[in-house]
């Protein structure tokens, strides 16, 4: 029984890593869940909250939550690199 469920959970873990790297397009993602609410306008407006690469992580999760899908880490990370590397152009 224990070897069953170790075993489960490797294959949970597996399926959850190539989901996170080979499916995640953080474009792709932006466009079809990230509009909702405000559109890229927010990144580039003059009063633009965000104000470093932390600060953007950090406001990428609060979005994430509020949109309750629960990204992995991998995947926050890539958005909020899409979003540097298209808006906000912190120094890395
Ligand atoms: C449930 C509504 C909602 C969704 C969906 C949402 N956001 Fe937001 N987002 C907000 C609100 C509200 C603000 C704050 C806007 C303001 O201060 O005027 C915000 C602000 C931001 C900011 C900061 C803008 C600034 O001022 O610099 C970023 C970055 C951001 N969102 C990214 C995202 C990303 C990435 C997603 C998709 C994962 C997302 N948001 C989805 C509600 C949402």
């Amino acid at each position: 029984m224990k070897n069953f469920l170790f075993a489960s959970a490797c294959a949970i873990l597996v399926i959850g890593a190539a989901q996170a790297s080979d499916d995640f397009h953080a474009e792709k993602y932006h466009q079809s869940n990230c509009t909702g609410c405000h559109d890229s306008k927010v990144y580039t407006r003059s009063n633009r909250r965000v104000s470093s690469l932390p600060g953007l992580e950090s406001q990428v999760r609060m979005c994430d939550a509020n949109l309750g899908k629960k990204l992995f880490d991998d995947d926050i990370l890539s958005l909020t690199q899409y979003l540097n590397d298209n808006y906000y152009h912190f120094k890395q």
